[in-house]
């Protein structure tokens, strides 16, 4: 793991201001110990408060996703809202690390469940189920949503949640019916960010008891520019000012009505962003020498090449054929006769790395080729040529990393920590929350080095 610290403009000004910190830290635990000390003598123990008073007196977590916003986007441009998130609360310091495929309904829900794809049921945003033959095109019928997210487990327990958007967040599962009032949905690419951070707000002026204790909140501009344009354009360093002036927005609205130090935000993405305007494609029509591949054995062609033989029925042992398949297509494409074969490699789903957590699951495709970073995968010469950018390949590559970055009660003031697969927050919110956690992908040791445990100030390291 690198443990250097990218590039940024203000990094002397970051150093001036944490050491003014450890200053005000200083005071602080003097005051703190002064006032501990002359409350002891007094016949009930009672913690002392920080000086702000506390408003909210239950945990509340705000989990924010920003579509796409890969790590390093930070580095863009000034962040000032970003940056205080950071400078007081918890980063991990290389970014998030998604789950493959590295897509949105798949690592929305991973963050949301804790599992991996193979076992929450979501294993791309568009599938068709090699057993039934269903399409899954974002469908919200329940079958297909396998794990329990974060507001089930919430609301199962007997807390509140919202959800704005949260892809996956409409599906009406358990003790969840995605409450109007409470959960926005269909997704509508036109309302306003404004509008989707003030909705949120405004539930912090409900009475204490009817505010939620989960909130889910989806924003996507850096998604769509970064798809749009490819991660590199200004356009997408405008987007990113736009989610730091959303978190501004979060920021102002929460210390307006005094639960800014109260409660947990949760700035994250999905995944990252790459560009594939360098046009290195590999057809598969140039494979032919050594095996034919019709268009309709393939499901997706990139960033995952997802393959669905259709043998015909003389074939009696159909897995036999699709390991042959798989055998001669690497051949062909480590050849040295395929233009860019090497950056293709082609899998029985049971034979993919066992890091990628991607074959237990009877709807993945029995085929699958891992795709070069920013390559493109097509039939045939004819299809058109594109340039934009896009991210769904190796949760391995750099570039499909995201951010974490938690602030409030339980997250050490300055800290930052090796990045970490996104299977790990739903352990990480289920514990803030107080709640018992389904059984999820996630380590319960890894909630520990992540919070503060219950009660503990939190202090600038
Ligand atoms: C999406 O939101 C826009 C802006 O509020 C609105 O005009 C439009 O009717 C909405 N579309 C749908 C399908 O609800
Ligand atoms: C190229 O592939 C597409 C499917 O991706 C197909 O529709 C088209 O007919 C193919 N063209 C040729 C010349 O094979
Ligand atoms: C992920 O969690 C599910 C549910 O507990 C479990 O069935 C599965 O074996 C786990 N997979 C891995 C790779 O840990
Ligand atoms: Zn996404």
């Amino acid at each position: 793991m690198a443990k250097s610290k990218p590039g940024r403009s203000g990094f002397s000004g970051y150093t001036l201001s944490k050491l003014s910190l450890n200053v005000i830290f200083l005071i602080v635990l003097v005051v703190a110990i002064t006032v501990h000390g002359s409350d002891s003598s007094s016949s009930y123990t009672r913690r002392p408060q920080p000086s702000n008073s506390k408003k909210l007196t239950k945990p509340v977590v705000l989990l924010i996703s920003s579509d796409g916003f890969r790590f390093g986007y930070q580095f863009k441009t000034e962040t000032p809202n970003i940056d205080l998130l950071i400078s007081r609360g918890t980063e991990a310091q290389t970014g998030l690390i998604p789950v493959f495929p590295t897509m949105t309904f798949p690592n929305h829900n991973s963050i949301a469940t804790g599992l991996y794809p193979a076992y929450h049921g979501i294993i791309m945003n568009k599938f068709t189920d090699p057993v039934t033959g269903e399409l899954f095109n974002r469908n919200l019928d329940p079958k297909w949503w396998l794990g329990e997210p974060l507001w089930v487990t919430a609301v199962n327990q007997g807390l509140k949640a919202a959800t704005f958007f949260w892809p996956g967040a409409d599906v009406h599962k358990g003790s969840w019916n995605c409450p109007k009032g409470f959960c926005k949905a269909p997704y509508n690419v036109s309302i306003p960010l404004e509008e989707r951070v003030d909705t949120i707000l405004n539930y912090f002026d409900l009475p204490q008891s009817e505010i939620p204790d989960f909130m889910g909140l989806y924003l996507d501009v850096t998604d769509i520019q970064g798809h749009k344009y490819g991660p590199d354009d200004p356009r997408v360093t405008q987007a990113v000012a736009k989610i730091d002036e959303m978190m501004g927005r979060v920021i102002k609205g929460l210390k307006k009505r005094k639960v800014f130090s109260d409660v947990h935000v949760i700035l994250l993405g999905d995944h990252g962003m790459v560009t594939n305007c360098d046009k290195k494609v590999i057809y598969i029509d140039d494979l032919a020498d050594w095996i034919k591949i019709p268009a309709d054995w393939i499901q997706g062609y990139s960033p995952v090449l997802a393959m669905n033989p259709r043998w015909g029925k003389d074939v009696k042992n159909p897995a036999e054929k699709n390991a042959e398949l798989v055998a001669k297509m690497n051949e062909a494409l480590s050849s040295g006769k395929v233009e860019n074969g090497e950056f293709l490699q082609v899998y029985l789903k049971e034979k993919l790395p066992e890091r990628l957590h991607y074959s237990e699951s009877s709807r993945i495709p029995p085929i699958i080729g891992m795709v070069g970073e920013g390559l493109l995968v097509r039939q045939n010469r004819t299809n058109a040529q594109e340039c934009y950018g896009d991210h769904g390949y190796d949760n391995m590559f750099f570039s499909m990393r995201s951010i974490f970055i938690g602030h409030g009660p339980r997250f050490r003031k300055g800290k930052k920590v090796p990045s970490f697969e996104n299977v790990q927050i739903y352990n990480a919110v289920a514990e803030i929350l107080g709640l018992q956690p389904a059984p999820n992908n996630g380590s319960s040791l890894f909630t520990r080095s992540l919070l503060l445990p219950i009660g503990e100030t939190a202090q600038v390291e």
